[in-house]
């Protein structure tokens, strides 16, 4: 098994039916923070991580993500002749980051099936998984901290957040032990449980959507049995192979934004709008005529 983590799966076949009617023939991984769909953010954290490969986990109607990351010789050569350099790159910088291919989930039948599905072109590598909702701003990019722990622990990392008691249902919860000679945040997990009721949760530390696993989790989903709800939970494919290996989560030093969910996603617009040198000012000025002031 090579060491080097170079492909980034980004899950990418579900409905969006949060955001219906916008989904209706759209993507949700099109829908743009500020001027740039959420799925770019993922895929420049994971080029910016020194990853160079992205698979893309898609399903009917989904292929415009595909096309987001191609090269669009039409538009490039429109583009030149009206003298709009900056766009121009800014276009062919999509196209140029990173290879794309992609692999088709049939059916809806949970995170852990569509990394399974990801196998064939993943191969016998360490990989990062990438929930394209969560959307990181972080110095070093969240993989990248991810990347610096697994390279020393050679096993798979997670990365994990403290949430409001309220929210554990949301999210994968861990059990975990201190592992500071590995590196500041870093915990050596004990357990791990799918959304589970607030009060049978095993702490507050919550998994978010970034994971670098190794190729062993692929036998670990298969073996897997689909939950209540007909899905093979990731979770607890990864619980199943934590019976034989160790595995890492870290607390990532930054800023996490879900925008997954319609405040989530107005949040992250405003949080990457005032943060924009292009924009921030005239939004701030309309956030203040609004009765609003906050600088980031
Ligand atoms: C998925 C995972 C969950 C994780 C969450 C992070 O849930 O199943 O373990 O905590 O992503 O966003 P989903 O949000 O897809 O329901």
């Amino acid at each position: 098994m090579s060491a080097l983590i170079r492909k980034a799966v980004f899950p990418a076949a579900g409905l969006g039916t949060r955001f219906l009617p916008a989904t209706k023939s759209q993507p949700k991984e099109m829908l743009t923070l500020v001027d740039k769909p959420i799925i770019q953010y993922g895929v420049e954290e994971a080029v910016a991580s020194g990853l160079t490969d992205v698979i893309i986990v898609t399903s009917r109607g989904k292929s415009v993500i595909e096309d987001h990351f191609d090269i669009s010789a039409d538009l490039e050569a429109h583009l030149a002749a009206k003298g709009k350099h900056a766009l121009l790159e800014e276009v062919k910088k999509v196209s140029s980051l990173i290879t794309v291919s992609s692999v088709r989930q049939g059916e809806p039948l949970g995170l852990g099936h569509a990394v399974l599905m990801a196998r064939g072109l993943v191969g016998d590598e360490p990989f990062a998984v990438v929930l394209g909702d969560d959307i990181f701003d972080a110095k070093p990019p969240a993989l990248k901290q991810m990347v610096d722990v697994f390279e020393k622990v050679q096993s798979p990392v997670i990365a994990v957040e403290r949430v409001p008691q309220n929210d554990v249902s949301s999210y994968g919860i861990l059990a975990v032990e201190p592992a500071p000679e590995v590196g500041p945040g870093v915990h050596r997990i004990l357990d791990m449980v799918e959304k589970p009721p607030r009060d049978q949760a095993p702490s507050n530390l919550a998994i978010i959507g970034r994971y670098l696993l190794t190729p062993d989790i692929f036998p670990a989903l298969e073996a897997t049995k689909s939950d209540k709800s007909g899905e093979i939970q990731l979770t607890n494919g990864m619980k199943r192979l934590l019976q034989d290996r160790p595995f890492y989560a870290l607390e990532v030093d930054g800023v996490r934004h879900d925008a997954g969910n319609k405040v989530g996603f107005l949040k992250a617009t405003a949080y990457f709008a005032l943060k924009r040198p292009d924009v921030s000012e005239a939004f701030t000025e309309y956030l203040k005529s609004l009765g609003f002031s906050r600088s980031l």
